[in-house]
């Protein structure tokens, strides 16, 4: 079973989100893929009403808590509203908000303790890209953000190169397949049920069938294809 995640980011409106919803909910339930969508945080109560059967994610959540922190999204208000998963790290969150591998892994540690299945980001820039360094990058990252003495439920890992998202570029397939073997075998030190090894970052109609046709890809992240309903009807 190949994990399908929209991103959704704050592209589109709620008629839009409605829109594309309605369409998700109308796919039969499928062995070969599980569709996730991850709306706008603003409209997962009304998709959730409307479409209870689909899957959502958030796309953040913060770490001032409950209480006095205008503009915070706490972890349990996911938890009390059945939202399973939660995007972590993206790279749009670590630029304009200032995440860092510690943030990242402090949130990581809430999801983990609250139930909710951690969807975690990591990604090389185009220089360390060049520089061939990305393997050594991204252990670093996972090293940061896991723990050893954790025993974890189920985690999702989306490489997302940094250079790829929103470019249109991408790493070759063999690449990605390199660093997905890859991710797999350096996860292995830790503790876990299940985890799926994700790709992200310009993934469209035109690549996703060789993308998903990678033995060690588990499914792939998608960003602005995925507010396209042609991209979604592929996966019906
Ligand atoms: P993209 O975004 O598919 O638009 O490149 C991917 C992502 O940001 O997760």
């Amino acid at each position: 079973m190949k994990y399908i995640i929209f991103n959704w980011k704050s592209y589109l409106n709620l008629k839009e989100t409605t829109s594309l919803s309605r369409l998700i909910a109308s796919f039969s339930k499928s062995k070969k893929h599980k569709i996730i969508s991850a709306p706008n945080n603003f409209f997962h109560l009304l998709v959730q009403k409307k479409y209870p059967k689909n899957t959502l994610s958030a796309q953040n959540i913060d770490l001032h808590g409950l209480g006095a922190s205008t503009g915070s999204l706490d972890i349990s208000y996911l938890k009390e509203n059945k939202i399973k998963y939660c995007i972590l790290g993206h790279s749009e969150v670590r630029a304009n908000f200032k995440d860092n591998d510690q943030t990242v892994s402090k949130k990581f540690n809430l999801c983990i303790t609250n139930n909710i299945t951690p969807i975690v980001c990591i990604g090389e820039s185009k220089s360390v890209y060049k520089s061939k360094k990305t393997k050594k990058y991204l252990k670093t990252q996972i090293d940061n953000i896991f723990n050893k003495k954790t025993s974890y439920r189920e985690i999702i890992v989306a490489y997302e190169p940094l250079w790829s998202i929103g470019t249109g570029l991408t790493p070759k397939m063999s690449e990605i397949d390199e660093i997905s073997n890859y991710l797999h075998d350096i996860c292995k030190k830790y503790s876990f049920k299940k985890i799926k090894i994700l790709y992200g970052g310009s993934v469209n109609l035109d690549n996703v069938s060789d993308i998903l046709g990678l033995q060690k890809v588990n499914g792939v992240l998608v960003g602005s294809a995925s507010t396209k309903s042609d991209f979604i009807k592929y996966f019906k």
